[in-house]
């Protein structure tokens, strides 16, 4: 596979997992991007809902990451509304001009709705996506494991 690397957000751990997982298949580097954002509680629930859906682009703490020489991008990030993830928002748009021509690949974790509206939301919005996952995240470990594999390959 070309030379990639791993960008994931979480709220609660979950993302972290997947992209541990991606990391394992693909031997690329992770680099979590940080919500700054209070997100506890219901209201931080109802914000996080409102946020993604309005198209925010909430603020981040990022590490330095070299994209010069990165053909593949691997992004995790959590379903929220079925919309791309204000954290990772703020981080595309932040290093748009650096993104173009690079190849896109998107997990997202869920609680199990369907994944047409996330891919849309992001295709729209971003980049076109060479693979694309939904991964429930009561999925079981092995179920996990294999749609990360299928995913892998599709990213090749
Ligand atoms: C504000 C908000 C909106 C959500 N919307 C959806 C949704 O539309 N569909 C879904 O299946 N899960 C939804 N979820 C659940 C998360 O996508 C799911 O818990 C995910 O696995 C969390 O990943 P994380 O642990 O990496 O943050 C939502 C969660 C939050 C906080």
């Amino acid at each position: 596979m070309a030379k990639g690397l791993i960008v994931f957000v979480t709220r609660s751990g979950n993302c972290r997992h997947l992209a541990a997982m991606a990391a394992q298949e693909t031997g690329f580097q992770v680099h979590e991007i940080e919500d700054l954002v209070n997100r506890k509680g219901i209201f931080g629930w109802l914000y996080a809902g409102f946020q993604a859906t309005t198209g925010a682009a909430s603020p981040i703490r990022e590490p330095e990451i070299d994209l010069r020489d990165v053909d593949s991008i691997i992004l995790i990030y959590p379903v929220w509304a079925s919309s791309v993830c204000p954290p990772i928002r703020t981080w595309l748009k932040r290093h748009h001009n650096e993104l173009i021509n690079k190849q896109f690949g998107l997990i997202a974790s869920n609680l199990g709705s369907p994944g047409e509206r996330v891919q849309a939301a992001f295709e729209r919005e971003f980049f076109p996506l060479k693979a694309f996952t939904v991964i429930s995240e009561k999925e079981a470990e092995q179920n996990k494991q294999d749609l990360i594999r299928t995913f892998v390959s599709q990213m090749a």
